[in-house]
């Protein structure tokens, strides 16, 4: 509720130009750093696993790791990491998606996933969608399907549900901050 969303927001802190001038970096450090706002995040995404009935927790890597694998855990479910482009060991499907500047490559286990898996999703940000999107479409191709897509904070203004939504396929974005 309200008190969850007031909690997490103040424990964000805006950085300014970084990465980049003009660019207001969201830096959820001090969240992760504060035991009760971080236990309260990893709740409240264990009851998204649970309310969309998810049998596996996808995290992308960097920062979506953080939130879910905790996430994963305490829903009672496995955890399944997507890596950047070489890093995975056995045999994977990989996904090529385009970045600001440049492109990008994520992987994850050819195997990871059953027969009748539903994945969920899980990052920390939601900014232009560009790296959900590919997740989404690399995850679909190892045969499981996809139940929802979570992230702490959407960025409304760079419209990344918007260009999620014709991937989403009906699965449904959560964002438990919008910016
Ligand atoms: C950031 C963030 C999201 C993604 C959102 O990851 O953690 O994964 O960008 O942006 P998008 O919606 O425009 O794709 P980044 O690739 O910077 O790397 P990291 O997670 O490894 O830090
Ligand atoms: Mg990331």
């Amino acid at each position: 509720g309200a008190e969850l969303r007031d909690l997490l927001i103040s424990r964000i802190r805006d950085v300014q130009d970084y990465p980049q001038p003009g660019v207001v970096f969201k830096d959820i450090t001090p969240l992760l750093a504060d035991p009760v706002a971080f236990s309260a995040l990893v709740d409240a995404l264990a009851e998204l696993c649970r309310k969309h009935a998810a049998t596996k927790v996808v995290g992308l890597e960097a920062r979506g790791f953080i939130l879910a694998a905790p996430a994963a855990a305490r829903a009672h479910l496995g955890f399944v990491p997507v890596r950047k482009a070489g890093k995975l060991p056995g045999p994977t499907l990989a996904q090529g998606y385009d970045l600001e500047y440049g492109s990008a490559e994520i992987e994850v286990h050819a195997d990871a996933f059953g027969p009748g898996d539903r994945v969920i999703i899980i990052d920390d940000v939601l900014a232009t969608g560009g790296t959900a999107e590919a997740a989404l479409d690399l995850i679909r191709r190892t045969g499981a399907s996809v139940v929802g897509v979570s992230v702490l904070l959407e960025l409304g203004f760079l419209a990344g549900r918007e260009r999620l939504a014709p991937q989403l396929k009906g699965a449904p974005l959560d964002a438990l901050l919008t910016l």
